[in-house]
């Protein structure tokens, strides 16, 4: 099967998801490469349609055990042409649940052929100093081993003449995904970030966040039906001004950190 042009495709708040996949690209030594970053506004604003001898590499974080909404939304209206596609998720060390099922339904509805998946871990958005969750994740041993695994698609791309030699791809997931819906909006109706007075009003939170949540002139002033909790803001503020002051947020952080310490591996489905 012949490629022309790898699509790099991700959401990537704070950039684990997006380090995976350029690792997985690099593997993958067929053809040119463009980037489509849809982790901002402006990034989903662009449309896709895809042409002939193009692989699509998709990678999207796990948000309560599905693909991340926004990011879903956007490749829900993608058009694609039998185009192969390779689907990633990336997840902080608890679970991925239903997300890679979702993300490969939802690429199979939009004209794309998985034909090679996998879950990998990135250190826990939540993750913080008093509560450690797969920090440095995705480490120099992931990182090696999303290498290897475009290696293995690219020889996988060369060992046939044909998007249709190539057999559906079974993850793991299950009918209904999991619904979240609950916790999710208990949780985005906190009040749950404190500014500092270290804060110079700089407008890095406010670039950084996915969703334009933040006022720009007025770093504190956060929306917080638009926000999606990413920490983005939290984590690319350069004066480290801003903190999570809620209660209920720092205890999920703190019991995730107990709970989910076992270190998990990249899964691969190919
Ligand atoms: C709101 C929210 C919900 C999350 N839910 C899960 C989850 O269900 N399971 C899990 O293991 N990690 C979960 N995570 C952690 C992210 O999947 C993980 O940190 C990922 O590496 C973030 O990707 P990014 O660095 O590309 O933004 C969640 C993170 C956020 C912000």
């Amino acid at each position: 099967m012949k490629i022309e042009l790898l699509k790099l495709i991700y959401f990537s708040p704070t950039g684990t998801t997006k380090q995976v996949v350029e690792r997985i690209a690099q593997g993958i030594t067929h053809g040119a490469m463009e980037i489509i970053d849809i982790t901002k506004p402006e990034g989903r604003k662009q449309k896709l349609e895809t042409s002939k001898n193009e692989l699509l590499i998709i990678g999207v974080p796990v948000y309560f055990g599905r693909a991340q909404t926004n990011a879903l939304d956007w490749l829900d209206t993608i058009k694609a042409h039998n185009t192969p596609a390779v689907c990633v998720v990336v997840y902080g060390n608890r679970e991925y649940d239903d997300a890679l099922l979702e993300l490969k339904d939802t690429t199979i509805k939009r004209g794309c052929r998985p034909i090679a998946c996998a879950a990998y871990i990135g250190e826990h958005s939540f993750s913080n100093s008093e509560a450690p969750i797969a920090v440095g994740r995705p480490d120099a041993a992931d990182l090696t081993h999303a290498q290897q695994f475009g290696e293995k698609i690219g020889k996988k791309i060369l060992s046939v003449q044909s998007i249709d030699e190539i057999p559906n791809i079974t993850v793991p997931g299950k009918y209904p995904y999991v619904d979240m819906i609950d916790s999710k909006k208990r949780l985005s109706a906190l009040e749950f970030i404190t500014v500092d007075q270290g804060c110079l009003q700089c407008g890095v939170c406010a670039q950084s966040c996915p969703v334009g949540a933040i006022d720009s002139e007025n770093s504190a002033s956060i929306n917080k039906g638009e926000c999606i909790l990413c920490h983005a803001c939290i984590k690319a503020c350069p004066e480290n001004a801003r903190r999570i002051n809620n209660d209920m947020l720092k205890n999920i952080a703190l019991r995730l950190s107990q709970t989910c310490q076992a270190r998990k591996e990249p899964m691969l489905f190919l």
